[in-house]
């Protein structure tokens, strides 16, 4: 069928047209939204998921949300190169210029744009947003006390002015153990006032023990919320209601098969779809097109999607993840990975780690290990099996 209506969006972060088997985590974000907005207490909401599962998306459909309920919003993308007050000067900067519809004639807007200033010079942030006339405050120069100021002031600014500030930040998982930390006092002072500011944050499930040891409160800031493969009826509507909006149909096998091939992991789930369509010729998609988009979907996650997590990995993290690979597609237990490894599991722990610091793997539960994306072990079995 014609690519140029192929209504699947396999990638990052890429609107799909059906954001399937979402609804509680998305009510749940509405419901934050109107408690803020009615200046009813409420936590901020985080949330953990693997690659690929739909974070990125939740959050654009969150902060569209709160932009048609009336909030000030800002998007920050964490990525490890920027430091905390380089992320979030710009986007603070941009929110309370959204606020100032008054031009400064407000004192709490006034307030919070000095201390900006100031934050900004503190820790040497190179913004050019910032020559705006307005004297900087003094900062501390202490991350959490200055963090806790400026969220403090941006959220009374936002009180003044009776639009509330939504902050998303996505791949919360890059800031430091002390910039988390930063943020989650000032969430709490930010709550303790009541003031009408909120956090929508995602990142990798590793997140949540980073956030337990940051601050034991961790739990009573934020609603954690696991995102995960779809179930089988979401994963259906993802695959069937663009189709239907195209007028064009799939057998009942073939919907199956994509079902079994993607574990109904979001991703592939588009990645199937998208090549399933390329591969049909009439406005029914048979079985006999899943299976050629089997081997399309494969032959593009070996070269690009499993290989870049691949080239990614020194050779004795190679060794590691081979093994593990070797243990078949479920989660394994360390011990298991280090007897196939032929290492004590003591000499294999710092190896394991790495793995996981570069997002290859994840511990699922305490003593296991597993690869955060499906079909992973397969490529690598395919990998080693030509290496020899
Ligand atoms: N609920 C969903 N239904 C169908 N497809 C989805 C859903 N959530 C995400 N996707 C698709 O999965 C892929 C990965 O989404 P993304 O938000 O980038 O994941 P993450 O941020 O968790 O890595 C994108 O192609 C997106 O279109
Ligand atoms: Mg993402």
């Amino acid at each position: 069928m014609r690519s140029a209506e192929n209504p699947y969006s396999p990638g990052a972060g890429n609107p799909q047209p059906e954001l399937a088997g979402r609804e509680e985590i998305l009510d749940r974000a509405s419901s934050t939204l109107e408690r803020t907005l009615n200046r009813r207490m409420t936590k901020s909401l985080m949330m953990l998921g693997l690659r690929g599962v739909g974070k990125t998306v939740l959050l654009n459909r969150i902060q569209q949300m709160a932009d048609d309920a009336g909030c000030v919003t800002g998007f920050i993308e964490a990525e490890g190169k920027q430091a905390l007050p380089d992320l979030l000067t710009p986007h603070l900067w941009r929110i309370l210029l959204k606020l100032d519809t008054q031009k400064l004639a407000r004192e709490s807007v006034h307030r919070a744009f000095r201390l900006l200033r100031g934050f900004a010079s503190a820790f040497s942030v190179q913004f050019g947003g910032i020559e705006v006339a307005v004297k900087p405050e003094t900062s501390t120069g202490d991350l959490s006390l200055d963090v806790t100021d400026l969220l403090v002031a941006v959220g009374e600014a936002a009180a003044q002015r009776g639009s509330p500030v939504v902050i998303l930040v996505d791949e919360v998982q890059y800031l430091s153990r002390d910039e988390l930390s930063a943020i989650m006092v000032a969430l709490h002072k930010v709550s303790q006032k009541q003031l009408p500011l909120l956090l929508f944050g995602a990142g990798l499930p590793q997140l949540a023990a980073l956030a337990g040891e940051a601050k034991s409160y961790a739990e009573r800031l934020f609603f954690f919320n696991e995102i995960g493969r779809l179930s089988n009826e979401a994963a259906r509507t993802a695959i069937m209601e663009p189709l239907r909006q195209e007028n064009v149909g799939i057998d009942g096998d073939a919907l199956e098969a994509i079902l079994a091939e993607t574990d109904c992991y979001p991703f592939f789930l588009q990645l199937w779809g998208y090549y399933a369509w390329e591969s049909a010729e009439a406005s029914l998609i048979s079985v006999e097109d899943v299976n050629a988009a089997t081997d399309m979907s494969i032959e593009d996650l070996d070269q690009g999607f499993f290989n870049i997590r691949y080239q990614r990995l020194t050779d004795r993290q190679r060794d590691y993840v081979f093994a593990l690979a070797r243990l078949g597609p479920g989660p394994a237990s360390s011990t298991a990975v280090a007897a196939e490894l032929g290492v004590p599991v003591e000499k294999a722990a710092s190896v394991r780690s790495e793995v996981i610091k570069k997002g290859v793997a994840y511990s699922p539960r305490w003593g296991l290990i597993a690869f955060t994306v499906p079909k992973f072990d397969e490529y690598l079995r395919r990998v080693e099996s030509m290496r020899e």
